[in-house]
């Protein structure tokens, strides 16, 4: 069984303070979406009138065509994993994942069996008689998973429930989620402030920010193509690099004159912009150390090396007092204080209007 959800223009408002105002959106069934956003842009609330933990103020939430936020939760037939694990200390892991069931009125044998697949699915059987307490963190997630799982639900929601293991443990469950993701067929929507895990789990990803949605896009879509400064900024690691820039137009496409007089022809076509102030938006990969200067766009000096192993990011001054960050390879020869020409790729530029809007090359979406 699965859900399509809807969510249609829902506000939410805590006494005088609206938290969501007026949006929208719709999961695919089967679909895994995830909600990133800063802490308090409202990823939480939104997830909880889903499950019918909050109350709606405004417009309406349904599920395969009916109306749910009127129900009470447990008429939903939603399932949520929370941060904390939320489990009952005193029951076993097996007491644990049945009560939900037993309350409900599913026969024993109904739930001794589900309890078997779910423990089998996220290998946990052996845990089955311990209580929480004598379980790791990264365990005690799993028991959690699996309490949703033996409901059978139409849709899990999870709210940050890797935020709590430690970075090894995270990654691990993380992939562990990705491949439960291909036995469950269900619609998922998970919650996270954590880009990697949005980009690596999600189908679609929904970017909020201050009350409202920024963009809905395929992790590529949001990276390649986000939709206005404030996604530019939020997602991709190190944050993109931004720069002043007058546009003029040259052979159909904008050129962008940067502070130190250096012009850089974009992909983007010149039609979509407006002449003068704008902000150049470039991630680190399109900016590249050149042997001279000849080859160079700008020059600066290094002030930080941060080596990752694959590449090492340049943490350069240019000569208007601005820092931006290059990509150079793993095995970087450059060193702290040394001057490095830098060029940057015009086809990977983005450029920014006064209002955060965003414009990019039209190739941009297709490598
Ligand atoms: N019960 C409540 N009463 C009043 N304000 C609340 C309540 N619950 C949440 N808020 C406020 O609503 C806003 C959204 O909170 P929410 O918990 O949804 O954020 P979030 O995006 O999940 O953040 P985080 O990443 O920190 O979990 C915040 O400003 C928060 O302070
Ligand atoms: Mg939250």
């Amino acid at each position: 069984m699965t859900a399509q959800i809807e969510i249609d223009s829902v506000t939410k408002r805590y006494g005088a303070m609206t938290v969501l105002e007026n949006l929208s959106l719709s999961v695919k069934a089967n679909e895994f979406m995830v909600f990133l956003g800063p802490s308090g842009c409202g990823k939480s609330t939104l997830l909880r009138m889903i499950a019918g933990l909050e109350s709606v103020d405004e417009g309406t939430i349904s599920i395969n065509g009916q109306r749910i936020d009127t129900l009470p939760p447990g008429k939903r037939d939603i399932a949520m994993v929370f941060q904390s694990y939320a489990l009952y200390p005193h029951m076993t892991v097996s007491d644990n994942m049945a009560f939900g069931l037993r309350n409900i009125g599913v026969p024993a044998d109904k739930v001794s069996s589900r309890i078997a697949e779910a423990a089998r699915m996220l290998e946990i059987g052996h845990l089955l008689e311990r209580k929480p307490g004598q379980l790791s963190g990264g365990q005690r997630q799993r028991v959690a998973i699996g309490r949703a799982i033996v409901k059978e639900p139409k849709a899990f929601l999870f709210d940050e429930p890797l935020s709590n293991l430690d970075a090894a443990l995270r990654v691990r469950t993380r992939v562990e989620l990705a491949q439960l993701r291909n036995r469950v067929k269900s619609t998922m929507i998970f919650v996270t402030h954590d880009q990697i895990e949005a980009m690596t789990l999600a189908d679609r990803v929904v970017v909020m920010n201050n009350r409202k949605i920024e963009q809905i896009g395929t992790p590529m879509d949001i990276y390649l193509r986000p939709a206005s400064r404030f996604v530019a900024t939020f997602v991709g690691s190190p944050t993109m690099n931004f720069m002043p820039a007058q546009i003029s137009e040259a052979d159909g496409f904008a050129v962008a004159t940067l502070s130190d007089g250096s012009r850089l022809q974009t992909g983007v076509p010149g039609r979509l912009l407006t002449r003068g102030d704008h902000t150049l938006g470039i991630r680190a990969e399109a900016i590249r150390r050149t042997g001279d200067d000849e080859h160079s766009a700008t020059t600066g000096t290094v002030e930080v090396l941060e080596r990752l192993g694959d590449r090492t990011l340049l943490y350069t001054r240019l000569a208007d007092g601005r820092m931006i960050v290059a990509e150079d390879i793993g095995l970087s020869r450059v060193s702290i204080g040394d001057r490095i020409g830098l060029s940057l790729d015009g086809q990977r530029a983005h450029l920014f209007d006064a209002d955060g809007a965003a414009y990019h090359a039209e190739n941009s979406g297709h490598g």
